[in-house]
């Protein structure tokens, strides 16, 4: 029987979804993305060696596993190319396994040059990789799609086109560089390759593989607190984040996903600019910040820490139709003497705390829930009951087998 799983995000990106993906994917046919683009960093440890992928698929390692990206996702080939091509010296190879759809909008060097002067700005805190300036050309149906690149005359009339506009708006808007055509023409034609290789009628081929009783795993990039339309708008990315990106980033209808296993951390970050209500400025940030490495696996840009916000994440659960909630990093909380989690706002929105006793003891690589220690447990319960969603998975450590599978 095959059992057709989402993960993603419930809170703002960085969750820790790379190493759920990988690890769930051992026993599924097909990993597919499905929105974002390469602003995603998905860090993946495997026998110590660490890998981050920003546009494959984070099943990408298991060599037997379909790689696919769906037509959500906004494609940058120079991103593509050097993510393949780092890859393949690791001695992971994507003959016959990756699928890359027709419909994927492209992201040209001018949409970076246009992404980074507008933050300055605007200040989002973007990623500076043009996923906004792609989308908004995807939507205004001017964009190129990677299917354009099997029609070279037409290519080139549509790039020349959506070239000139760039070049105007960085002109007569920002007064800043403009880029060559033929240059981006010429960068373009070195890619072919790509498209030669791995384009696909991707909503064909995952309808082809469910025929065939086939498990397919759908990776969300960012989270549910950047979606376009329920995050933190304007202080959000570009895509639908949330579970019904699925359905119009691959095509499948909502009904197509069995299992939605959302992923929270045991406490809070956030890159970028934008409200974060829990957000801490003393030594327990600092804390969160050096214990968990938060820096972004794309930007390297230090990200902001907070507690836990069990509101928001409530709310994220019923976004996403959520049927098991994974919990990172719990061992990040292992030398805090009191834990806080939001549990309501006061009429001025200012967060309201229940403490929680710390646990004070090494969780770190634990792979059973009975081995945790009985103030991590009451943690983990209250959670549970708060968001009314079982934890089904509990992450102690970046490797595959810090894990704890409750179900
Ligand atoms: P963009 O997606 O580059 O347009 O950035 C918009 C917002 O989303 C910024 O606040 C970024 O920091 C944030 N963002 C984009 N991708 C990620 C991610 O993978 N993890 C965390 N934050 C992200």
């Amino acid at each position: 029987m095959s059992l057709n799983t989402l993960v993603l995000g419930l809170q703002w990106g960085d969750e820790g979804k790379g190493k759920i993906v990988d690890a769930l994917s051992e026993e599924i046919h097909a990993v597919c993305r499905f929105q974002g683009g390469h602003n995603a960093g998905h860090t993946i440890k495997v026998n110590g060696q660490q890998t981050v992928l920003h546009l494959c698929p984070s099943g990408a390692l298991h060599p037997k596993v379909q790689c696919v990206i769906g037509n959500g996702v906004v494609l940058s080939l120079e991103a593509l190319e050097k993510e393949l091509k780092g890859l393949e010296e690791l001695g992971v190879t994507f003959e016959n396994r990756m699928h890359i759809s027709n419909a994927c909008s492209l992201i040209l060097p001018s949409h970076i040059g246009i992404d980074k002067v507008r933050d300055k700005k605007e200040s989002i805190g973007t990623t500076g990789r043009g996923i906004g300036p792609a989308y908004e050309d995807k939507v205004a149906r001017r964009a190129i799609r990677f299917g354009d690149m099997g029609n070279q005359e037409l290519l080139k009339e549509k790039v020349t086109t959506l070239v000139s506009y760039h070049n105007k708006i960085l002109q007569n808007l920002y007064e800043a560089d403009t880029f060559n055509i033929d240059d981006i023409l010429a960068e373009l034609d070195s890619y072919k390759y790509l498209y030669d290789n791995y384009s696909s009628d991707v909503q064909e081929t995952v309808y082809q593989w469910n025929q065939q009783g086939k498990s397919i795993l759908f990776e969300g990039a960012q989270g549910s607190l950047l979606d376009i339309d329920h995050g933190t708008y304007p202080y959000v990315t570009s895509s639908n984040t949330t579970a019904g990106g699925v359905s119009t980033g691959i095509g499948v209808g909502p009904k197509f996903i069995d299992k939605i296993v959302g992923i929270s951390k045991a406490y809070a970050t956030r890159v970028g600019e934008g409200p974060f209500l829990t957000e801490l400025f003393d030594d327990n940030a600092k804390m969160l910040a050096e214990r968990g490495h938060e820096f972004g696996a794309t930007t390297g840009r230090p990200r902001r820490c907070g507690w836990l916000d069990l509101v928001a994440l409530k709310k994220a659960v019923f976004l996403n139709s959520v049927t098991d909630l994974c919990l990172t990093k719990l061992d990040v909380l292992d030398s805090f003497e009191s834990i806080e989690v939001c549990i309501s706002y006061d009429s001025n929105g200012n967060p309201i705390f229940k403490s929680f006793p710390g646990w004070m003891s090494k969780t770190e690589g634990i792979n059973t829930f009975e081995a945790l220690p009985d103030r991590a447990k009451s943690y983990i319960q209250f959670i549970e009951s708060f968001i009314e969603c079982p934890a089904s998975i509990i992450s102690t450590g970046p490797s595959r087998e810090q894990t704890i599978y409750l179900s």
